[in-house]
Parts: C-alpha cells; sequence; structure tokens
C-alpha cells in the first residue's frame, strides 16, 4: 500500500454495491449473484464491507455469513490494478478489528486447491487448513477449509 494514503473501510452504499460487483465480475461466476448480494445487504446475519481509496473507488471488498460467534468468508476480493500491494490484507485486518464488536470468534473459508494466491493470502495471514472437501464446486474442483482464531490472529 502506498504510504501516506488513507483509505475508507465501512459497509457499502446501494452505489458502492455496484462498484463491488465490477470487481466481483473480474474474478467469479454468478454462483453469488449481484442479486444475492444485495439481499446480502438487507439481511443482518451477513456482514459486507468495502475498501476505498482516496478517490473514493471501490478497491476491494469482503462478505460472508455470521452465525452465533462464527463467520463464514464466502469472498474476498481485490480490483485488478491494485493486487499486490496489500490492499487485500489490510482489508481483512479492518475486518478482524471489528469481529470484537461483531462478537465474532472464528472465521472459516473454503478455498479452490487452485487457487495457489488466494491459499498463499490465507496461509500469510494465519489460517490453518483443516481439511479437503471433495468436489465441492459445481465444476468439480475440491476445495480446502480454513479456519482462524480471531484473538490469535490479532495477537499476531
Ligand atoms: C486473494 C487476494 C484478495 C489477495 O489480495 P492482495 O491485495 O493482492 O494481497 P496482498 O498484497 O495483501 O498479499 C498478501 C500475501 O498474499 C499472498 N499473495 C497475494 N497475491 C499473490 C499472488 N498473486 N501470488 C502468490 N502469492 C500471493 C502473498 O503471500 C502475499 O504476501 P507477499 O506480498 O509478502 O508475498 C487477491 O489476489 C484477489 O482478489 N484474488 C481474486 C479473488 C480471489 O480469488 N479471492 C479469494 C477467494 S474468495
Amino acid at each position: 500500500m502506498e504510504t501516506g494514503v488513507y483509505y475508507y473501510y465501512h459497509a457499502p452504499s446501494e452505489f458502492d454495491l455496484k462498484e463491488l460487483d465490477i470487481i466481483r465480475k473480474q474474478y467469479f461466476d454468478e454462483s453469488i449473484s449481484y442479486d444475492d448480494i444485495c439481499h446480502y445487504a438487507n439481511d443482518s446475519r451477513y456482514v459486507i464491507r468495502i475498501l476505498k481509496n482516496e478517490q473514493r473507488a471501490v478497491v476491494g471488498y469482503l462478505f460472508g455469513i455470521k452465525s452465533l460467534d462464527e463467520f463464514e468468508l464466502y469472498q474476498i476480493a481485490v480490483k485488478k490494478q491494485y493486487l499486490k500491494n496489500k490492499i487485500g490484507t489490510y482489508l481483512f485486518e479492518q475486518f478482524l478489528k471489528e469481529c470484537n464488536k461483531l462478537f465474532i470468534k472464528s472465521i472459516f473459508l473454503e478455498v479452490d486447491v487452485n487457487n495457489i494466491n488466494a491459499i498463499n493470502f490465507y496461509e500469510k495471514l494465519g489460517f490453518q487448513k483443516l481439511f479437503l472437501r471433495k468436489q465441492y464446486y459445481s465444476n468439480g474442483d475440491d476445495c480446502y477449509v480454513y479456519k482462524i482464531e480471531v484473538k490469535e490472529a490479532y495477537d499476531r
């Protein structure tokens, strides 16, 4: 990340959701659609957060579902031209800081075994691999299930 540049982390407005969706389409199919995301934004079980740069452009997002004190991270993504600039790390760290307020103690996720960039990213954040889930995706790909304890991540 550029030093001295301020980033805004918050829940998205209706307009922000449209920008978020442009990033989503850079990487993901319609397994989670724009309509799904709009539904999540109006349902308190889900958490959606965005990161904006100083020009107020959305550069990254994450969302997932909260169940009791667990959170399942569905997607995290950074706009293509901002990749490998620690934006994803910063976004996730902002979310970690918020977890206490949201009463979230642990975070789970599934990641495609072929998504090496994301696997590296999650492991660098401190996620621990739990197990392999066979043929998790509609294309037959397997996934790994990862977990991180918020307190341990925060203490790192
Ligand atoms: C995964 C993702 C969010 C990471 O965001 P990012 O801002 O580019 O990541 P960061 O710059 O914070 O990288 C942190 C660490 O992640 C790993 N990493 C990130 N991108 C990587 C890449 N292209 N290749 C290898 N490792 C990578 C590295 O360990 C990196 O640390 P380093 O820079 O010291 O080597 C981003 O690559 C992305 O949006 N991917 C497409 C969507 C996706 O697959 N999301 C995850 C599944 S939902």
